[in-house]
């Protein structure tokens, strides 16, 4: 097309295709990079739930920058709100100081917050999900005067240092030393694979007495700590709702020990799991609620909300140049405004519902789909062995090969998804929350395609 920018390096005539371009990140970009090398691709246009490759290949794209672009990719909406910041003459970035249109952002976000913020006000912090996760934590020893953490097995929050240190996975940790002191991992529900071997209500019940007890312990030997932070739906631990009466405890629990409950809605929040935040599902209120993803609209930005009571900082604790980008409050509002203002919670709901419903059935004819799980549009499918014994609840073996391979399969007829949980046993999807019903038949019908071309036999 004429009217495009030409915006690569490389020489017009070169027909330059996907191993062109995934041969010269390799040779521009450290082994660090991690997507790449299971979805081979260099994308060249991006529009809704699509996306197309320099060999002009088109696919579906149930990743959405992890969980970024709630309203896919270049939502016109989006895009105008970028044209109007670029032609008001705003500056593009302003450290933490004020414009109208972080005025306008704040206010807005606030007003989403229980009891429409009333309680709360805002931290910008540096723009990814973990530095906001960083000030989360420092804030809370400031705040108390304690120095440990609870996280929970499973949970995810980020790469740094600190956020690393209260994430469950322990391969990015192996080879770092020096994770922040005080941190105590607990087990977290699964509604599968219960941690205690026990299952069902029975489990919930045992877990909850489990957390309130170590709590009361005195001879515990965890000292009383700073804070708590979980996810109230485990993404990359494998798409793990918390069942609502162990929030609940634990929220009442934490409130009565002077503990901060710090809940990480990086991934899980803005309308992706059919509330607008996941914490909704339980009524319950953190002290510190972490955000970046889509509240960015795309772009990076990252907020935490924060009790008024607990905003212990003095001027200039917590900094970080990039807390004023004007682009992705721009993007974010107009992000928010849209799936507060057309219920797209409810939509998202009755989809993520709908899908289940599908995906069971087809678990029926595919028993190496061990389990279906998670809230709106944030589902994840487990996959296991079916023809090795199962476990004491009766749950098969996970099958991590086979989770990799399906999403090279899936790769293959089109379909982009990404795996999580241990041995990344469980695909996951984290479609724009956009998405019609008409292309969630287009993810089953892939999805089965890729089932067959990975061999996988039906069963009836
Ligand atoms: C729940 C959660 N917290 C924190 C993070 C870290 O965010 P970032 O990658 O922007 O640092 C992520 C990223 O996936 C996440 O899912």
């Amino acid at each position: 097309m004429t009217d495009k920018v030409r915006i690569d390096s490389l020489d017009a005539t070169s027909n330059a295709n996907n191993q062109t371009y995934l041969a010269r990140q390799a040779e521009f970009e450290s082994n660090v990079r991690s997507y790449p090398r299971k979805l081979p691709l260099a994308i060249t246009q991006a529009k809704g739930v699509w996306i197309t490759d320099a060999d002009q290949k088109e696919y579906l794209d149930c990743l959405a920058g992890a969980g970024t672009l709630a309203l896919g990719h270049n939502h016109p909406d989006v895009l105008q709100s970028i044209q109007n910041v670029i032609t008001s003459g705003l500056p593009l970035h302003t450290l933490d100081l004020t414009t109208p249109l972080k005025d306008a952002f704040s206010e807005y976000l606030l007003s989403l917050l229980p009891d429409k913020g009333k309680e709360y006000k805002l931290q910008f912090t540096s723009p990814s999900g973990a530095d906001a996760v960083e000030a989360a934590i420092k804030l809370a020893k400031k705040a108390t005067g304690h120095s440990g953490v609870i996280a929970f097995s499973g949970g995810y929050h980020g790469m740094t240092h600190g956020a690393l240190s209260v994430t469950g996975n322990l391969s990015p940790k192996e080879a770092v030393n020096g994770m922040i002191p005080e941190v105590q991992f607990m087990p977290y529900p699964n509604l599968y694979r219960c941690p205690l071997g026990i299952g069902g209500d029975a489990s919930v019940k045992a877990l909850t007495d489990y957390f309130e007890n170590l709590i009361n312990d005195v001879e515990s030997g965890v000292r009383k700590p700073a804070a708590v932070i979980l996810e109230a739906v485990q993404g990359e631990g494998g798409v793990n709702p918390a069942p609502a009466e162990w929030l609940q405890r634990i929220r009442k629990v934490t409130e009565e020990h002077g503990i901060l409950l710090i809940i990480d809605e990086v991934q899980a929040g803005f309308a992706r799991t059919g509330k607008f935040f996941a914490f909704e599902h339980a009524g319950i209120q953190p002290d510190i609620i972490v955000m970046s993803k889509a509240v960015g609209g795309g772009l990076p930005l990252a907020v935490l909300g924060i009790k008024k009571q607990f905003d212990a900082w003095e001027p200039g604790h917590h900094t970080g140049t990039f807390r004023g980008n004007q682009l992705a409050m721009a993007t974010g509002l107009t992000t928010l405004k849209i799936l507060k203002g057309q219920n797209i919670s409810e939509k998202v709901a009755q989809q993520g519902e709908w899908l289940k419903g599908k995906l069971a059935e087809m678990q029926k004819r595919f028993p190496v789909i061990g389990h279906v799980r998670g809230l709106g549009l944030m589902i994840g499918i487990e996959i296991v062995k079916p023809n090795e014994a199962k476990d004491q609840l009766g749950c098969y073996p996970a099958d991590g090969d086979l989770s990799a391979l399906l999403q090279k399969k899936c790769f293959e007829a089109g379909l982009i998804l990404e795996p999580g949980g241990r041995h990344g046993c469980v695909l996951r999807l984290l479609p724009s929350l956009l998405i019609t019903n008409q292309e969630l038949e287009v993810f089953l019908d892939k999805f089965e395609q890729a089932l067959l071309a990975a061999g996988v036999k039906p069963v009836v």
